[in-house]
């Protein structure tokens, strides 16, 4: 079994759409382990992107990150990070198909409704980053 990091994002949230894109990773068969809705700091929102931090996007990117609340998800199923990237769809919401989350959901290639992890050793970090030990045992 394999756990991948979600987010719902300040866009999504703001249009109340939680439900819908939780409804469709329940109906994809991946299981919810773990769920938080929290506002993140910029310098939260930093540090989870430090990936991209030499990026020119970076700025914008962690000013939307922290204008509204998110939800955080721990996610579990077989080949869970290719899953929930594939039902997520493309990073640009524009040339998203239509039946994914962000050709459905989405508005641009940052105002993209949602957040996966993109390999096992991101995933490991991300899912570190939202949860403690504690909010993944026995789940
Ligand atoms: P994510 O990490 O959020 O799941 O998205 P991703 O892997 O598909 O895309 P990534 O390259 O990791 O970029 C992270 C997030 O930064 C924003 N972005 N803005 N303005 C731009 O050119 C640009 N490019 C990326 C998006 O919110 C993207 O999801
Ligand atoms: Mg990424």
């Amino acid at each position: 079994m394999e756990r991948t990091l979600a987010l719902i994002k300040p866009d999504a949230t703001a249009k109340h759409l939680e439900g819908a894109i939780i409804s469709r990773i329940q109906e994809s068969g991946l299981r919810v382990v773990a769920m938080k809705r929290l506002r993140l700091s910029a310098e939260q929102a930093k540090a989870f992107y430090h990936v991209h931090a030499e990026r020119p996007f970076f700025g914008d990117l962690v000013a939307f990150m922290t204008e509204g609340p998110i939800v955080a998800m721990v996610l579990e199923a077989e080949g869970a990070i290719a899953k929930w990237r594939d039902l997520m769809g493309p990073t640009d919401a524009t040339k998203a198909p239509k039946g994914t989350i962000r050709g459905d959901f989405g508005t641009n290639i940052e105002r993209n409704a949602c957040h996966g992890s993109d390999a096992p050793e991101t995933a490991a970090f991300e899912v570190g980053f939202f949860f403690s030990g504690l909010e993944l045992s026995g789940l």
